[in-house]
């Protein structure tokens, strides 16, 4: 099936890779921005991170607060980042069917889970959410996708969950909460009764995913961290709206 009907007639999500080169691309921008936080906090950490690789982070002795130290405007990469995603195969693919399509960045960021640690993964949500809660603002005629590509995986072990087919409701209760300085939504639904899949993602693995479709990250059952990278794409919504169409008639 044509991605973007799995996306939004499917299952709410479709998958993707990056090629070896583009996983080492990622990795290489990610570290850089790593460095860079260890070298202002913990100047003397900064070679051994550096040998042992950002998914050995959790055995660095790290001398402060993990979750208010990573906050946002550490994990977001720089704009010049979006260049080099935009020209990656994954997003050529993506142009080929919605020109328009773009990189947001305030969104373009990593995120670390290091193993055993439930503090550092949030509930389970559906990113428009987010939006509908007034956080970020996209061109007024745009619509959006995300896309969550696994940096660092072991599949089955860490990664990403999901509720097919989610996104085709919005009886989800949610409420929302003024935290950091944000609205951010909290799930009323229990996590168990939601019976989330996760999904085998090995490095270099992406999901594309709708809007409104349940997700959430999985406590880190592996020996190493899970890093992971999300994009917000948006695009205007007349041309996916024609695509979606098109892609329907083919496949009926
Ligand atoms: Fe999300």
């Amino acid at each position: 099936m044509e991605f973007w009907r799995q996306i939004n007639d499917g299952r709410g999500y479709a998958l993707e890779a990056l090629t070896p080169d583009e996983l080492a691309a990622v990795r290489g921008m990610i570290t850089d921005q790593y460095l860079d936080g260890l070298r202002e906090a913990a100047p003397g950490l900064v070679n051994r991170a550096e040998a042992v690789g950002l998914d050995q982070y959790h055995t660095l002795p790290i001398p402060f607060d993990h979750g208010s130290f990573w906050e946002k405007r550490r994990r977001v990469l720089p704009a010049s980042a979006i260049p080099a995603f935009e020209r990656m195969g994954f997003f050529r693919r993506i142009r080929d069917r919605l020109p328009s399509a773009s990189v947001y960045h305030d969104d373009l960021m990593w995120r670390i889970v290091r193993p055993g640690q439930p503090s550092d993964i949030g509930p389970v949500h559906a990113d428009k959410w987010f939006w509908d809660a007034g956080n970020g603002s996209i061109p007024a005629g745009h619509d959006r996708f995300k896309i969550w590509v696994g940096v660092w995986t072991e599949p089955g072990l860490n990664g990403l969950s999901v509720k097919s087919y989610s996104h085709t409701s919005d009886k989800w209760k949610h409420h929302f909460e003024f935290k950091h300085g944000k609205m951010k939504p909290v799930l009323d639904e229990s996590a168990e009764a939601l019976n989330m899949e996760l999904l085998p993602l090995r490095s270099g693995e992406m999901v594309f995913f709708h809007d409104a479709l349940l997700h959430g990250g999985v406590v880190n059952a592996a020996q190493t961290c899970r890093v992971s990278i999300e994009l917000t794409v948006a695009y205007k919504a007349e041309e996916g709206e024609r695509l979606l169409a098109a892609a329907r008639k083919t496949a009926a």
